[in-house]
């Protein structure tokens, strides 16, 4: 659950969108669109896109022509895009670039775009490099959305000796450079708003939490909870695999919320 294999990301997708259901209505994203619609057609760049989950979240929401153009620096994920989406109502043209953001994070073609977005992105980065982005959409005078961003609030029903624990070795994991420095993990969204708001954003957040009940996405969020708290700190290597016996005993009786919140920032 730490990496991004496309069998990861279609997991956690129906997760997301049950998430980003609840957020979407109080971000108004049709009537941002509106406003950063300056032509027949909204343009957007996505980072770090994956398989297009943000797209096939956004597109409909955003409506209209929309054109998107999808970054990521994994070739085997890119190839899973579509070449286009539409349903009535909207129609998305979809191009993939693929780029590494931690090393060329400037060669993003931000004066294409009226909004820049990511989804579960943000937590991987570092103060420096999301400063550096916030500048750069600034300069673009683009929107920015950034969905999915963990903010640290974990709560298992029923609770367990070792939660907290396990929550805090993998917190501390969440903070382990990724490609883009010491990443933010949980303070990202707290900091992203505090710098768009100095920027003179006018920035909306909304709650986007998972909730999950289901044994499968129960066992992975387990198993890789498991895994990072045992890279963090090999000696915890009891304590941790009873928790995870227990924990994996438990999944048909279990709720997990994971805290997420989404941010939109109008230029
Ligand atoms: C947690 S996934 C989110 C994917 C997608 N946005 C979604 O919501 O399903 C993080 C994404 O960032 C991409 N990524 C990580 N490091 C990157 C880098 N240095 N440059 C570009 N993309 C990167 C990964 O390949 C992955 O697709």
């Amino acid at each position: 659950m730490t990496g991004f294999s496309a069998d990861w990301l279609a997991l956690r997708e129906p997760f997301d969108r049950a998430a980003r259901s609840a957020s979407a209505a109080l971000l108004d994203l049709q009537a941002a669109a509106v406003r950063l619609r300056d032509d027949p057609v909204l343009r957007v760049i996505d980072l770090g896109c994956g398989t297009g989950a943000n797209l096939r979240e956004l597109a409909p929401r955003l409506g209209g022509a929309q054109q998107w153009l999808m970054i990521d620096d994994d070739p085997h994920l890119l190839a899973a895009l579509p070449e286009a989406l539409e349903a009535p109502g909207w129609h998305a043209s979809v191009r993939p670039l693929p780029l590494d953001l931690a090393l060329a994070l400037a060669a993003v073609p931000y004066l294409e775009a009226r909004l820049v977005t990511a989804s579960a992105l943000l937590d991987l980065v570092s103060a420096s490099w999301l400063d550096a982005l916030l500048a750069h959409v600034r300069a673009a005078n683009a929107a920015a959305l950034f969905a999915l961003n963990v903010d640290g609030r974990v709560a298992w029903e029923p609770g367990l000796a070792g939660d907290v624990e396990v929550h805090e070795l993998f917190a501390a994991h969440q903070r382990r450079d990724k490609g883009f420095g010491p990443a933010l993990g949980a303070e990202a969204a707290a900091l992203a708003v505090a710098r768009l708001d100095a920027l003179g954003y006018r920035v909306t957040q909304a709650q986007s939490d998972w909730c999950i009940e289901e044994p499968a996405m129960l066992r992975a969020m387990i198993e890789g909870m498991a895994d990072a708290a045992l890279e963090q700190d090999p000696a915890a290597e009891e304590r941790v695999g009873a928790w995870t016996a227990r924990r994996l005993e438990l999944v048909d009786r279990t709720c997990l919320r994971v805290g997420h919140v989404d941010l939109l920032a109008m230029p």
